[in-house]
């Protein structure tokens, strides 16, 4: 979703400001803007790409060492130059970069226009710039604290004014900000990633805390002006890990990067020899987690795919009643849950508003809460009560694809510790830990499937609408391989269990459709099949995800993709592995920009 990057130091501002917005692009975005400090406030706005925004600044106008740039996902007013940020006030003095939503901007506007305020755009945003200027009276960080007084909602903010040359103020509230922190130099952005390649030393701001940022120091404090000593840590991710590394897209990069993804995940933690699981993360409430008798699993899109599995391996390995909610629907819903209840929260991001909204309110509750999550030191992973981190590396690709093998593994390794002390025997941990720790390789060789795949893709990619369907385990990957397919090639398709096409999707299936059936050697392997035949007597196209040596399914399917053997429960990690392969090359033969698909967000962090 939107990106923020500011700079104050010693260096030309602007190339650095545009290198932070471009390592930001992966995360969704249809406009972008920029502004620099030299004397005035030069600012240049423009909707559509990064590069349309470059193309259009002279470089002359834009010298200076203290500015900020932004990338806008547009909520508040369409993607236009206007509605861009940085928005600035109607003095031309101070300009603002937001991330969040400012949900009482109807009346703050009313007030503001009563006072004689002009406003320039339809965003929420704007409001803020513009009372942050009414409260201006020769000191920045005063205006910002007191305009924040009256603002309802959520806020990542970095303001700057022509009157206070190198000086950045920047607050948070439900919306992350990180500072990276230089020799005199500093950079305020919303993403790790627009830090990274200046400096690794980084302070995160909590929610309710400010920073003023100067040239060569800074201070934090509340947003009511208490001070507060942040610790200077280290940034996990480095600058390979956000590169392309000689692959055309993220998305195919971190599809072939899942065996050392799924290793580092699993490292130290799967430990075979010992013939059990370590989870440092789950230490102290080891006891808290066998004990209870409902876990509450909650997130959004590709982590709530993740969370359905886990709904099938904490009932199946641990026998605990277990449910999994959508956030954006569990937060409004006046749940019920006791203090005897754990929930756990997945997010990649560790920033998805509506994940975040859930987890508190279940902690409101006396809930126990667990975080799987995959950025270090992101909201939801500071405000649960412990959890277990994927350690998978930073995801740049919008399609989720390393991340989501990496909630699937952790999940399955909490579903095994907990099981282990409730209902499963030694034997068949350590038959589990032994298929967990081939899984890599087996991933691996689902990967060099991929020019075969590539040919599928070729066949089908005209298709316009897809059935993807599977039973038990295979379910969840249904419905993962999906959702990949239409977020990236903006293909319509459906995840269901097979056995519902019979109540209503089958009167869709023609001689053109294609219908992808996860058909692993399982337990309900007999009646998937039955459900090909039904699709076979009208003619449907067949694509199947089987077992390694089942050639009774290439007697039935068009076209068969191989899996390695594993066990029903690891099903999930081997089976969505040419799926993923299937949705980039059906997006990339028909020309869609997969590493930004239209419309989409890595992060959202609004409701
Ligand atoms: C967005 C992303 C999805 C992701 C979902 C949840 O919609 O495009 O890929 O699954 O948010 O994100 P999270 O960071 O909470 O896992």
């Amino acid at each position: 979703m939107c990106g923020i990057v500011a700079y104050t130091g010693f260096r030309e501002a602007r190339p650095i400001l545009m290198e932070g917005l471009k390592r930001m692009e992966y995360r969704g975005y249809d406009s972008a803007g920029i502004a620099i400090l030299n004397g005035g406030l030069h600012v240049s706005k423009a909707p559509g790409r990064i590069s349309v925004l470059e193309s259009q600044i002279k470089p002359d106008e834009m010298r200076g060492t203290c500015g900020m740039a932004h990338t806008r996902w547009a909520t508040h007013g369409a993607p236009t130059q206007i509605n861009a940020h940085p928005h600035v006030d109607a003095s031309g003095r101070i300009a603002m970069v937001h991330n969040g939503i400012i949900e009482n901007y109807q009346s703050l506007r009313t007030y503001l226009k009563d006072k004689g305020v002009e406003f320039k755009s339809e965003t929420d945003s704007e409001v803020l710039v513009q009372l942050i200027a009414h409260f201006y009276d020769g000191d920045l960080e005063v205006a910002v604290r007191t305009a924040l007084r009256d603002v309802r909602g959520t806020y990542g903010i970095a303001v700057i004014c022509a009157d206070e040359p190198d000086k950045i103020v920047a607050a948070r509230k439900g919306s992350p900000l990180i500072i990276g922190v230089g020799d005199d130099e500093y950079v305020v952005a919303s993403d790790a990633a627009a830090i990274i390649q200046h400096t690794t030393s980084v302070i995160y701001l909590s929610d309710g805390e400010m920073a003023v940022v100067w040239n060569d120091g800074f201070r934090t404090m509340t947003l009511d002006n208490v001070p507060v000593t942040k610790q200077v840590t280290d940034l996990e991710i480095s600058l390979t890990d956000i590169e392309l590394g000689g692959y055309p897209h993220f998305m195919l990069k971190e599809i072939m990067e899942q065996p050392q993804a799924a290793a580092d995940c699993m490292r130290g933690r799967v430990n075979i020899d010992e013939g059990r699981i370590h989870l440092g993360g789950l230490a102290n409430l080891a006891r808290e987690l066998v004990r209870t008798k409902r876990i509450i699993i909650t997130a959004c899109g590709t982590a709530w795919h993740a969370g359905l599995v886990a709904e099938y391996l904490f009932e199946d390995l641990a026998r605990i009643q277990t449910e999994v909610e959508y956030a954006s629907e569990f937060r409004y819903r006046n749940p019920i849950i006791t203090d005897q209840n754990v929930v756990i929260a997945i997010s990649q991001s560790g920033e998805t508003a509506d994940t975040l909204a859930a987890l508190r309110e279940a902690q409101e509750k006396g809930a126990i809460a667990l975080g799987v999550v995959n950025v270090v030191g992101s909201t939801i992973a500071r405000e649960t009560d412990a959890g277990v981190y994927l350690h998978v590396g930073p995801e740049i690709g919008v399609a989720s694809t390393k991340a989501y093998m990496g909630q699937l593994l952790v999940l399955t390794m909490i579903a095994l510790q907990i099981g282990r002390r409730r209902h499963l025997s030694q034997p068949d941990l350590q038959m589990y830990l032994d298929a967990l720790h081939a899984i890599p390789e087996k991933i691996e060789r689902i990967t060099k499937q991929s020019d075969a795949i590539l040919e599928v893709a070729e066949k089908f990619k005209d298709a316009n609408n897809w059935l993807y369907l599977g039973r038990g385990y295979n379910y969840p990957t249904a419905l993962e391989g999906a959702l990949k397919l239409k977020e990236i090639s903006y293909i319509h398709a459906e995840g269901m269990p097979s056995a519902e096409m019979k109540h209503g999707p089958i009167a869709l299936i023609t001689k053109d459709m294609p219908v992808v059936f996860i058909a692993t050697k399982n337990s309900q392997y007999e009646k998937v099949i039955s459900n090909i035949e039904e699709v076979r007597a009208r003619k449907g196209r067949v694509i199947a995800v089987a077992t390694e040596g089942d050639t009774e399914i290439a007697d039935m399917a068009e076209h068969v993709f191989y899996v390695p053997d594993v066990p029903e429960p690891l099903q999930p990690l081997v089976s969505i592995v040419p799926l993923q392969l299937l949705a980039y090359h059906a997006a990339v033969l028909r020309g869609c920009d997969v590493d930004k698909p239209r419309n989409l967000a890595k992060s959202v962090t609004v409701e």
